[in-house]
């Protein structure tokens, strides 16, 4: 809603600058992202980005967890175990293929959704809205740094072994990774427009 008394825009040229970095981003593959990834103060800028997200009753209902360099092999063995424990078993060629996700990106980073503290006003899903808009502020952020990025999952991390793994609490669900890096190449897709996804209220008249 828009009245008289609307304040203009303070700096027109930002809004011309938010939009050239969010209709420019695409995520870059994790095999795609080379070094240098983001410095130690850049990934902090980075995660301070992401606590900008829209956050109700202010739960702050996630959390990063970074996997470093010399982790990577612990992280390897991680994807291995819980691709064994697939039904029907994998063969050495996914074996193989799941092992090497651990090696990609020179930063990578695990989100985690929190549950709690209970809230009755804010249900599950409005917390994964606020985890959700936080990593596409840091997405939004690497790419302005000029690094791309990707979120990835996998049926790896929504197994009891990686929870462990990671040390989860009861109340915590890991998400997916993030992975940040140099692209060596970036592939640009076709984005739907505003006609596929607006409409105006047609109320059902009967209620
Ligand atoms: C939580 C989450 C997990 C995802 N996991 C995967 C994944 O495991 N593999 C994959 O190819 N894309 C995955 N995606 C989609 C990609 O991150 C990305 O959004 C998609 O490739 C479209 O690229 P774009 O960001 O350039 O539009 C995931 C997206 C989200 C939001």
């Amino acid at each position: 809603m828009s009245t008289d008394d609307d304040a203009p825009p303070a700096d027109p040229e930002l809004g011309d600058l938010a939009l050239a970095l969010i209709g420019s981003r695409f995520s870059v593959a994790p095999k795609r992202l080379l070094a240098p990834g983001p410095t130690p103060a850049q990934l902090q800028q980075l995660v301070e980005a992401a606590a900008s997200a829209p956050d109700h009753h202010d739960l702050l209902p996630w959390r990063l967890v970074r996997i470093a360099d010399d982790q990577r092999e612990r992280l390897a063995a991680l994807f291995e175990a819980c691709s064994r424990e697939r039904l029907p078993p994998p063969d050495e060629a996914d074996v193989a293929r799941a092992r090497a996700k651990a090696f990609r990106a020179p930063t990578l980073l695990l989100a985690v959704l929190r549950l709690r503290p209970e809230d009755p006003e804010v249900p599950e899903s409005e917390r994964a809205v606020t985890l959700g808009a936080a990593l596409m502020a840091l997405l939004l952020a690497a790419h302005g740094m000029g690094y791309g990025a990707m979120l990835t999952s996998g049926r790896s991390v929504r197994t009891v072994r990686f929870a462990r793994a990671f040390r989860l609490a009861a109340d915590e669900q890991a998400l997916c990774f993030v992975s940040i890096g140099t692209p060596s190449e970036v592939q640009r897709r076709a984005r739907p427009s505003a006609h596929e996804l607006l409409a105006d209220w047609a109320p059902d008249l009967g209620t």
